[in-house]
């Protein structure tokens, strides 16, 4: 007798860009997909591929990692292609890359170069759109999902800087390739998180000035230690539940987003 996957995501096939560790927003998502009935297939680059390998052991069911740098171009034709030899077709694709130098991240806004700014927006807005682009061709007629992180970008933060202008953008992204892509019913949306200890997170100076900030204004209390409900929201959003949402920022973040002072000065 053979046995028929189950759960929300049954028959499913993701690829999810952004583990490195088991802290990372995306080994939760992949975590919870896996576990909701998805195939998933992971990527990574050079100097972080081992490093992935060791998480994906870590997942329920231990998965493969293709090779992607976001900066290449030619890795986004040869992964399209490994993904079409794979599996045929793909049906969800998690985008959870980002990186700024520290000169575009830190110090005064006025001072990063443009080269540090440049790689910053291509490593973290522009290569949302590529890998929309491998979704576009992979996907099959009933549609597919893309699915990106955000933080929120409503307001300029005491640090971040120019991360905070590629997250601005990529929420324009996210509402173009929405428009783009709905007549293939191929759905684009982001997850906008509350601060997590990840290792990207590590490279932002201050950080804590972040986790500070959410710990006196969400009303459900924020644990910048656990991504599994940023993980569980992502899943839902490659489900069919979510076929209606497109275009959308959907905040995980303990309530911070929704108030408009500080609740207590301290908890
Ligand atoms: N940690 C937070 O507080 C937080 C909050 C909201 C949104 N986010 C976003 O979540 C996403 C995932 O970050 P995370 O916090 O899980 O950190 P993380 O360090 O676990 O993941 C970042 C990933 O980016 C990958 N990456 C960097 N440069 C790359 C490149 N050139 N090509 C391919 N991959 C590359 C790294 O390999 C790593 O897997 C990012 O978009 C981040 O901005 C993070």
């Amino acid at each position: 007798m053979t046995h028929e996957p189950s759960g929300l995501l049954a028959g499913k096939r993701l690829l999810v860009t952004g583990v490195v560790t088991t802290d990372s927003i995306a080994f939760h998502a992949a975590s919870t997909a896996q576990r909701q009935g998805a195939e998933v297939l992971l990527t990574s680059f050079d100097r972080d591929r081992e490093r992935t390998e060791e998480a994906a052991e870590k997942l329920p069911a231990a998965t493969e990692v293709l090779q992607l740098d976001v900066t290449e171009e030619a890795d986004f034709e040869r992964l399209q292609g490994e993904l079409r030899d794979r599996w045929g077709g793909l049906d969800g694709t998690l985008h959870a890359v980002a990186f700024a130098p520290r000169a575009a991240l830190a110090g005064g806004f006025l001072d990063a170069g443009l080269d540090a700014v440049q790689k910053a927006f291509a490593t973290s807005t522009y290569s949302y759109a590529a890998l929309a682009r491998v979704l576009v061709e992979l996907a099959p007629p009933e549609g597919g999902s893309i699915v990106g992180l955000d933080f929120d970008a409503g307001g300029a933060w005491p640090v971040y800087n120019w991360m905070g202008v590629c997250k601005t953008a990529l929420q324009s992204v996210n509402r173009y390739v929405a428009r783009d892509l709905g007549p293939r019913r191929i759905r684009s949306n982001l997850v906008a998180a509350g601060p997590l200890h990840t290792r990207a997170a590590g490279g932002i100076p201050d950080f804590e000035l972040l986790t500070g900030a959410y710990e006196r204004r969400a009303p459900l209390a924020w644990d910048p230690t656990d991504a599994a409900p940023v993980g569980d929201t992502v899943a839902f959003l490659f489900s069919d539940l979510a076929r209606a949402i497109t275009g959308e920022v959907i905040h995980v973040d303990g309530g911070y987003n929704a108030m408009a002072a500080d609740l207590a000065p301290e908890r």
